[in-house]
């Protein structure tokens, strides 16, 4: 964050009340019912949780023991069986919602496509009958990189059908990071396309995979099923890639869904850490289905008519919990699109929601503050008197962003819901509902009923009002993160012993530094770990320097996050060189690339600066601080007494 978005959010006492029209047909109506729904779940969350799991979704057996938690394991509706698929599209079928569009699709050049209910089911049966016939069993991991299409999500449904856990791997990223992430979840077959649309361009999706797999360096992968997308010339190989249209279009359409445990496996996803590669998040089913189908329903306030749009990608964690998960598990319609907003069709999204008559709008800070930039006649020459409600996630949102979209998206009767959480917590933690919620522009409000978050400090002691601290949550939930896949040991150093477990609350460290206000308001101020959030996408500072010390001109290297008006943070990384080279523009632009390709055009740097030396300790630890207050041009702050050579910062101002 800014210094300017720092100053402002700390004098933020603008408060907007939720409209009287929309609180009237909210769900959760009032404060009142607000504080009564979360003094009930914190009085005995496994008893609230317990009782949401028995009305809202469907089991084949129910469990024995609402919550077994050993910290920092937890266990939901354990002895429960179900399948998610079951609640996202089965149990629709028999309700009028059969022929109601559970995926609206707006593709790119001009394509577009609606899947009911119905058609829907018959396709995740027709593709898990195939991935069956490909040699996938239950608990086998099966990696998806796709576009936006709905094969994306047929395909994870399909694994979830069967039991088989997705693992999707966004389509923006490399070869090289595809090939990590594949072989760290062991992955047995991959579903991918030829290529995908983006920005006036198609990527090439499968060739990547070819990449990936190439020398045998994914061994576990003996299949690729591929989907026609682009049509771009492609190579399938023999006996090991078979086109989706062959494989799924012959394919049955009766699948049973397979009855699995309630803590079965349901998928891994990749995020970044502050330390060493990408850790594989594991989430389950039961616990992941509630409480994404709950906080899909009442921090969206949905309604049957609603047309609810979440422009995220199926590769992040907002894309799996709430394009897909959620909605379809309360019988809406989602909408998945497939185009970003560029030079040439700036006023795409404000398109898609004119033609769909989109009520909830459900989108990223970054891309807001990109929106302000081309101007109000954009969407001020669509109709988007449809809209009820906005969202964002992602990272902080700056005041000024906020006010832009209540007044010239939101016309000032929307609602904003601004949802605070993570790939590791599955779902919202903090938001507002946006019937009771009084709002203030840059805060994520309150915590969501049944999550119990606090301010702490270091010893875990919660900080007075409007103190800075670490943010954290005191009980566990239905939807937090299992494991690390592969790595218990670095789930539980990761997020369980920063803070030690006060009063006997075993307390989960989020890793974003937070303070809450004299009305317990919660203001997320972001990361406090080396994690850098880039227009809202997670990026390691470890990966990128692990990218390019990987090439041979660079003996070191440190990345730290530059406060960015437009993406929030942008990408700074100081290189020491390898005798024998010397640094300028080519080298730099060949190290930019150089990152790209090990990573994806995500955690391009947007700075390279060489550098004789970095600043580190006696002990031999890079200063980060140091180097951030360098990077965004400030004065070096705190303390510099434990410098190994004071000399290196000076060298580094230039
Ligand atoms: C940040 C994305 C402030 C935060 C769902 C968190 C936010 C990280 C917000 C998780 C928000 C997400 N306000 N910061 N509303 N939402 N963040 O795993 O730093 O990709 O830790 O999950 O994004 O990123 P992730």
């Amino acid at each position: 964050m800014t210094e300017s978005t720092i100053e402002s959010i700390l004098h933020e006492n603008r408060t907007f009340n939720p409209p009287e029209t929309f609180a009237k047909d909210a769900t959760i109506g009032s404060m009142e019912q607000y504080q009564a729904l979360y003094d009930r779940a914190a009085t005995d969350p496994a008893k609230f949780w317990e009782e949401l799991a028995e009305s809202e979704l469907d089991w084949f057996e129910k469990w024995h023991t609402a919550l077994d938690w050993q910290p920092p394991v937890a266990k939901w509706f354990d002895g429960g069986k179900l399948n998610i698929t079951y609640n996202c599209l089965d149990r629709h079928l028999t309700t009028w919602r059969k022929n109601k569009a559970a995926i609206i699709w707006e593709g790119e050049p001009g394509d577009s496509r609606t899947y009911t209910y119905a058609q829907l089911h018959r396709e995740v049966c027709k593709a898990a009958n195939a991935i069956k016939a490909m040699g996938v069993n239950k608990g086998d991991r099966v990696g998806i990189y796709m576009p936006m299409v709905p094969e994306a999500a047929i395909a994870m449904l399909a694994c979830a059908r069967i039991g088989a856990v997705h693992s999707v791997v966004f389509g923006g990223f490399s070869a090289e990071a595809l090939r990590d992430r594949l072989n760290d979840g062991e992955a047995k077959l991959v579903i991918t396309a030829d290529g995908g649309y983006r920005k006036d361009k198609t990527i090439p999706l499968k060739s990547a995979v070819d990449a990936a797999l190439a020398d045998n360096a994914a061994p576990t992968v003996t299949n690729v099923l591929v989907v026609q997308r682009t049509g771009q010339d492609v190579i399938m190989q023999e006996g090991r890639d078979v086109w989706w249209h062959d494989l799924v279009g012959a394919a049955s359409a009766d699948c049973p869904p397979e009855p699995m445990d309630s803590e079965d496996m349901l998928f891994v996803l990749y995020t970044s850490g502050s330390t060493g590669k990408p850790k594989g998040v594991v989430h389950t089913t039961g616990g992941y289905n509630l409480y994404t189908h709950v906080t899909t329903k009442w921090t969206f306030d949905l309604k049957d008519t609603d047309v609810f749009w979440c422009t995220a990608d199926v590769g992040w964690i907002t894309g799996h919990s709430y394009i897909i998960y959620g909605p379809l598990s309360n019988g809406a319609t989602s909408l998945m699109y497939e185009g970003v907003p560029r030079p040439s069709n700036p006023g795409c999204f404000w398109d898609v929601i004119e033609k769909y008559g989109v009520t909830i709008f459900y989108t990223a800070p970054t891309a807001i503050r990109a929106f302000i930039k081309m101007g109000d006649d954009l969407p001020e020459a669509r109709d988007l008197s449809s809209l009820r409600l906005l969202g964002t996630v992602g990272e902080p949102i700056n005041p000024e962003a906020w006010m832009w979209y209540h007044t010239v998206i939101g016309k000032e009767k929307c609602p904003i819901v601004d949802t605070w959480w993570q790939t590791e917590t599955g779902g919202f933690m903090l938001t507002p509902l946006p019937g009771a919620t009084p709002t203030k522009p840059g805060s994520a409000t309150k915590p969501f009923p049944g999550i119990l978050a606090d301010v702490v400090d270091l010893d875990g002691n919660s900080v007075g009002a409007n103190e800075g601290g670490y943010l954290v949550v005191k009980h566990p939930w239905p939807s937090m993160m299992r494991t690390v896949y592969g790595d218990f040991d670095r789930f539980r150093r990761s997020y369980w012993e920063h803070i030690p477990a006060k009063d006997g609350n075993f307390m989960y460290f989020a890793g974003d530094g937070a303070r809450k206000d004299a009305d317990g308001y919660f203001w997320v101020m972001g990361r406090v770990d080396d994690v850098i959030n880039v227009s809202g996408h997670r990026l390691g500072t470890m990966e990128i320097e692990s990218a390019l010390v990987s090439h041979p001109a660079v003996a070191e290297a440190a990345v730290v996050g530059k406060p960015d008006d437009l993406k929030g943070e942008a990408v700074v990384a100081f290189v020491i060189l390898d005798g024998g080279y010397t640094g300028g523009d080519d080298l730099a632009k060949e190290l930019k690339a150089h990152v790209t390709q090990e990573i994806g055009a995500i955690a391009r740097p947007d700075d390279i600066r060489f550098a004789e030396d970095l600043p580190k300790t006696r002990s031999g630890k890079i200063m980060r601080r140091l180097l951030r207050n360098l990077a965004s041009g400030q004065e070096i702050a705190g303390d510099t007494s434990t410098l190994q050579d004071r000399s290196v910062l000076d060298k580094l101002r230039g």
